[in-house]
């Protein structure tokens, strides 16, 4: 490849991931009924997405119900374990934005991004496994069945330790498999989950392992309350 093409490969990945960050994994806006501009569900929306912005960064995650019936909206935000305050934020303030104008009047949606998700509704779900809203991510290159193997029983540990810990209720770390090549993981839950339901949503999505992600060296798969992924490369920003 000459320099010019290198140079213009790098500039399209480093364009594909700016877009990444800029449109996010993936969103659904939910059917749970539609709200009329300038009226009193958006004015209570727009302070939920404010209060979320300032008050998920410093722990990485927030949550609040804001006014009353018929017009009271359910938030949370959960940023990635391993991003710092200021990607949380830039992250959560980005993720309410787009994700108003990718659902528009609705009154409940959710969107992901790489550091940070961002969930509303007019129903009350706090304290609830979300297993309807789910997508997930691939590594399409192919990895052996030990490979898999491993890293499925790894990401069970880290499904424990994540859950152990209610103050993160997040989890990653690597393990040798062979020689030198490692397995690095990492486990999530929203923290308005019990222990017991981080568990059993991680769990879940990790019983799925034969179907989404077996011989695959890498994956991200995600549910409204909890996600995993695991590389064959390190991830783990901090
Ligand atoms: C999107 O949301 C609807 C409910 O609002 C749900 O039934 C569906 O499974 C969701 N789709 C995904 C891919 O998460």
């Amino acid at each position: 490849m000459s320099c010019s093409r290198i140079a213009s490969f790098v500039y399209l990945l480093t364009l594909a991931s700016l877009l990444q960050t800029a449109f996010g994994l993936f969103h659904n806006c939910s059917d749970t009924g539609s709200f009329s501009a300038g009226g009193p569900y958006e004015a209570n929306l727009n302070q939920l997405i404010e209060f979320l912005s300032s008050q998920t960064p410093p722990s990485g995650f927030g949550r609040r119900a804001i006014g009353q019936n018929p017009n009271r909206v359910f938030g949370l935000a959960l940023c990635r374990g391993d991003v710092s305050s200021e990607d949380c934020k830039t992250c959560v303030v980005r993720a309410g934005n787009e994700i108003r104008k990718q659902c528009p009047y609705k009154k409940g949606a959710i969107t992901w991004y790489d550091d940070c998700l961002v969930k509303y509704s007019n129903i009350g779900f706090f304290g609830q496994i979300d297993n309807q809203n789910k997508f997930n991510v691939w590594n399409p290159n192919k990895a052996s069945e030990a490979f898999s193997r491993q890293s499925e029983g790894f990401l069970s540990l880290l499904a424990n330790e994540a859950s152990a810990n209610p103050t993160s209720f997040y989890a990653s770390g690597e393990i040798l498999v062979h020689r030198s090549m490692k397995i690095y993981g990492m486990t999530q839950c929203t923290r308005d989950l019990s222990i017991s339901d981080c568990k059993k949503c991680l769990d879940g999505l990790i019983d799925e392992f034969p179907k989404c992600c077996n011989q695959l060296e890498g994956a991200r798969v995600f549910s409204g309350s909890c996600n995993f992924r695991y590389e064959n490369f390190p991830f783990v920003k901090a």
